[in-house]
């Protein structure tokens, strides 16, 4: 996943995301991104955008909610540049209005090992939450896999198998927990919440999932369906400056719990001095909870270059099918898939 700020060189962007994110996620995507980084006019177009909007998630997920098809190719009519060229001011006006905030509740399988681990009961502290969809990671029933697809491990929530079930292929010595963790407190922080009962937001989420991906969009339905009962507790604000309140309200909320500040594909959205102060700003954030005698982590898993000095402590090598980096207290344990489909273990 590369940063938003490398946004400036947009047809460069698109190539990159063509060939290192789309290619064998999504054809359609692969396609329409190649098709952008060598179309002048539409380069134009997405030009005229503010830099952090012209990404091609939320570009391509703004086309798709105007009316773009999916699959289809490039220059397909109903595709991609025919909607972009034919509909632009609808789409620059979502584009402009809503964020990419894909919320995978398929990342909590790459989660739940580092959670497990910890001491609980756990309050959740999640920076970048969404719709809080891993806040919930005792609703879900996990099942790990072989590299041959056989299941190594399943684990269900205390109150029978979920309707929402998380498939990961590991590699190496995955923690596998007996059971899921407890959780007392579900709460965080993200520049817009999404509140899944209100407007259209599910749908606008259904929408972020890239096209070809039919089991993930399925999940995403299952899962809102799964927790619209259950409260969490997250506040609209910056991540760096709303830290220490939602924290605090964790610590009120769930006294004696284990403070767990984390987050998943979130840290890419910062400017380059965002993140390369994050370590030191959540690190400070979590020795103020243990100076006051409270027990504290931080678990992040972004795409290896959002970071640089977490991913630098891995003990083995980023592979192409899992590329980004879990860590616990910002050191590397495993390469996760950006989606949770994969998790290799150091
Ligand atoms: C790609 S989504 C990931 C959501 C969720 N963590 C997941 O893995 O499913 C990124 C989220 O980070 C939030 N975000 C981006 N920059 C932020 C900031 N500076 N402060 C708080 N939230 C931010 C966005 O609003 C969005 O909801």
């Amino acid at each position: 996943m590369r940063t938003m700020d490398e946004l400036g060189d947009v047809a460069g962007f698109y190539a990159h995301f063509a060939e290192h994110e789309a290619k064998g996620e999504s054809a359609t995507f692969a396609q329409w991104a190649a098709g952008v980084a060598q179309d002048p006019e539409v380069l134009a177009l997405l030009g005229q955008l503010p830099t952090a909007k012209r990404q091609p998630n939320l570009v391509f997920a703004a086309a798709r909610w105007h009316g773009a098809v999916t699959p289809s190719r490039y220059d397909d009519v109903g595709g991609l540049r025919d909607v972009l060229l034919t509909r632009w001011p609808r789409v620059r006006e979502t584009i402009l209005a809503r964020a990419t905030q894909t919320n995978e509740v398929g990342r909590s399988a790459s989660l739940l090992p580092l959670l497990c681990g910890l001491p609980g009961p756990l309050a959740l502290v999640e920076v970048g939450a969404s719709a809080g969809l891993c806040l919930h990671p005792d609703r879900w029933s996990y099942r790990y896999l072989d590299d041959g697809g056989a299941e190594v491990a399943r684990i269900d929530p205390v109150g029978g198998p979920s309707p929402v079930v998380l498939d990961c292929t590991i590699t190496g010595p995955v923690p596998i927990p007996p059971s899921p963790p407890v959780v007392v407190h579900r709460g965080g922080v993200d520049l817009n919440p999404l509140d899944l009962a209100a407007d259209d937001n599910a749908a606008w989420l259904e929408t972020l999932v890239w096209p070809e991906h039919e089991d993930r969009r399925q999940r995403l339905s299952a899962a809102c369906e799964q927790v619209a009962d259950v409260a969490v507790d997250v506040l609209a604000g910056d991540l760096r400056t709303s830290l220490d309140e939602a924290i605090g309200r964790a610590r009120t909320a769930a006294p004696g719990a284990t403070v767990v500040v984390f987050h998943t594909a979130v840290i890419a959205y910062l400017d380059e001095g965002g993140r390369r102060d994050w370590p030191q700003v959540v690190t400070a954030a979590l020795e103020r909870v243990r100076a006051d005698g409270g027990a504290a982590h931080w678990i992040s898993n972004e795409g290896s270059d959002v970071l640089p000095g977490v991913s630098a402590t891995a003990r083995c090598a980023e592979s192409e099918r899992a590329t980004f980096c879990l860590a616990l207290d910002g050191q590397a344990v495993a390469w996760a898939h950006g989606h949770g489909r994969r998790l290799e273990w150091c």
